[in-house]
């Protein structure tokens, strides 16, 4: 069987892309369909009920255009919604939390994991929940990171002005003998070298969106809906809410691709 529809990728913004670069590389026959809400974005300091009617309005604008199945590849929509939109839609629909914890759990020795993530995700304990399911020893540290998603969506990751609010936000985790960080909002890694410095290399990071690309592999195998290499990647789109333009060069910042399309949209309200 071979199905060429699309996958769909969803975000407040331009973290998914931290996503999609990964699928790039594990997935070079699918093609991707992306949507990033970055005219509303942030999402972490929303209330749940409005996080939840934006992740349905970017869902239903890729449904529409016929995907094979929906990665939401944003921990904050995750957290609240990823049940109810699995149960509604007939397409297999992946989260990033729990690839992410199943991450940590192999990846600590020491039992001591830290997540970071949005207010938002922070708020709703789903990785603290989900990590002390499996291992109910864990112990388990968990930070809200708010300044670190305005800092990527400007386009200013590499900036002295990154290094400094990783820095100071960041020195709270250093006493608590963490041996595992979950970066549990999909705009972090892109701050990732300067989150590694801060940290230490005794640190290991996990990218809970690179680790959620293995999974969709895994499950297009399971459903036999994988796109065959003879039709190979034909569609690569992506949309936004916001500036085409600002979107446009962080994504040919980040991804491997030149001369990336990418449309304007708009989804509704703020
Ligand atoms: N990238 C998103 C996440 O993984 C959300 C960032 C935000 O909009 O606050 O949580």
């Amino acid at each position: 069987m071979t199905d060429k529809r699309p996958i769909g990728f969803i975000d407040s913004g331009v973290g998914g892309l931290t996503v999609v670069k990964e699928a790039l590389k594990q997935l070079p026959n699918e093609n991707i369909l992306y949507m990033g809400d970055t005219a509303r974005c942030p999402y972490g300091p929303r209330p749940a009920e409005q996080v939840i009617k934006f992740t349905w309005e970017m869902t239903n604008h890729l449904v529409e255009q016929g995907i094979k199945m929906l990665v939401i590849a944003c921990n904050t929509a995750t957290a609240v919604v990823l049940e109810e939109i699995k149960e509604t839609l007939p397409i297999p629909v992946i989260g990033v939390i729990l690839p992410g914890t199943r991450a940590a759990v192999k990846k600590t020795k020491n039992k001591n994991v830290g997540i970071i993530g949005t207010l938002g995700t922070v708020k709703s304990g789903a990785y603290e929940t989900a990590l002390k399911e499996k291992v109910p020893e864990l112990v388990v540290t968990s930070l809200a990171c708010p300044k670190f998603v305005s800092v990527v969506e400007s386009n200013e990751y590499h900036s002295s002005v990154a290094k400094k609010i990783v820095a100071e936000t960041l020195t709270p985790l250093l006493s608590k003998n963490i041996d595992t960080l979950v970066l549990g909002c999909t705009h972090y890694p892109l701050l990732r070298p300067i989150i590694q410095n801060v940290m230490g290399e005794n640190v290991t990071l996990i990218d809970s969106g690179a680790e959620t690309v293995g999974e969709v592999s895994m499950l297009l195998d399971y459903f036999e809906i994988s796109n065959s290499p003879k039709n190979g990647r034909e569609i690569c789109r992506f949309y936004t809410t916001g500036s085409a333009k600002l979107f446009k060069e962080i994504a040919e910042d980040w991804l491997p691709i030149d001369h990336i399309k990418v449309e304007h949209i708009d989804l509704g309200g703020v």
